[in-house]
């Protein structure tokens, strides 16, 4: 198969989407490179989430931190409250753990080879790849799902991913070029969200027809395949929710390990299948006949919700006074609990 950096290349001159940390072709050619600090924001904030959904984050962190050392400077509290229903939430403890070593190590100035960003802490093969060409023009290989799903198409690889993941990596190290290699990495992840989508790929209109090996077969839809995952478990726990005579509410940091870690939360049991009752302040609690439900990547939860007023002092938790209780700085699932609340 011919090369189709080119044909992409020119697709994108006219098609590339706009985003706020994005320089436009044109401008990249007359010689002008994006902030390092907005593109490693983004590509981190894109890992697992939609780009409609990272700008309002996207510019709300350029906007309160607009430097890596302001970041870096930051509050962790601040930081997590800010990431608060972006989801993943220890690419926000990285994302401080990394400014801060460029901070520290680096003078405030990202490095700017693949090799040398891969040392940074939490900066992982995607985001070192993703980062070192769309800010500094390395000809790295840039591989997330969309790039995956646009290399089993054009050469219609049927062996399913994961474990299909090597070979579209080696096909992707084909196709990747030395001349405009941020453009082409950024054009490819764009033909992806937009035309080679996962459903209802946009074949009549995609750049890359003449040359797609699964269009030829008719069997583009029906690719990337996917090694069946195991049915998602349901997880069970209680959710405390203890006011105070002033309103104020019981609230605690959850520890940075585990899946919401890091966070502010109404306290909670463990979750699992048969979760112990473990209330943070000894009180008389009331069940209340809702259940906030949130699914994880990897289970269902199922939190019940359990009231309490009480003026007793708690062993866990703190309270945040009423004018200072705000939903917004709160993972989903605590969202949820709060949202199943008559509250003022
Ligand atoms: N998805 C993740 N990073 C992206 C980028 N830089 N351009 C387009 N889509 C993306």
């Amino acid at each position: 198969m011919r090369n189709v950096a080119p044909t992409l290349l020119t697709w994108y001159d006219v098609h590339a989407r706009a985003m706020p940390w994005r320089v436009p072709p044109a401008d990249r050619q007359a010689g002008v490179l994006p902030n390092p600090y907005a593109v490693w924001l983004s590509e981190v904030m894109l890992q697992q989430t939609t780009v409609a959904a990272v700008r309002a984050y996207h510019d709300k962190f350029m906007t309160i931190w607009p430097t890596i050392a302001d970041l870096a400077a930051a509050d962790d509290a601040d930081v997590m409250a800010a990431w608060a229903g972006l989801g993943y939430y220890a690419r926000a403890r990285n994302l401080l753990k990394c400014a801060r070593a460029v901070v520290d190590d680096h003078d405030g100035a990202f490095p700017q080879t693949n090799d040398a960003l891969l040392k940074l802490p939490g900066i992982g093969p995607y985001t070192a790849a993703a980062v070192s060409a769309i800010a500094f023009d390395e000809a790295s290989v840039v591989v997330d799902g969309n790039v995956e799903r646009v290399m089993a198409r054009l050469h219609d690889v049927h062996d399913p991913l994961p474990a299909s993941k090597p070979k579209l990596t080696a096909l992707a190290a084909k196709h990747t070029p030395t001349i405009r290699p941020g453009d082409y990495a950024q054009a490819v992840m764009d033909l992806g969200a937009t035309i080679c989508s996962p459903r209802n790929p946009a074949c009549g209109i995609c750049p890359l027809r003449i040359d797609c090996a699964a269009h030829a077969a008719g069997t583009a839809a029906t690719l990337p395949k996917k090694t069946p995952k195991k049915k998602t478990p349901t997880r069970k726990g209680i959710a405390y929710v203890a006011r105070n005579s002033d309103g104020a509410w019981l609230l605690e940091t959850r520890p940075d390990k585990g899946l919401l870690g890091g966070m502010l939360g109404f306290p909670t049991t463990d979750w699992s299948n048969d979760p112990t009752p473990a209330p943070p302040v000894d009180a008389d609690w009331v069940t209340l006949n809702e259940v906030a439900k949130h699914t994880f990547t990897h289970f269902h939860l199922e939190l019940t919700v359990m009231t309490t007023t009480t003026a007793r002092t708690p062993t866990r938790g703190f309270w945040v006074p009423k004018a200072d209780f705000d939903p917004k700085s709160l993972p989903t699932v605590m969202r949820k609990v709060a949202a199943t609340l008559r509250h003022d």
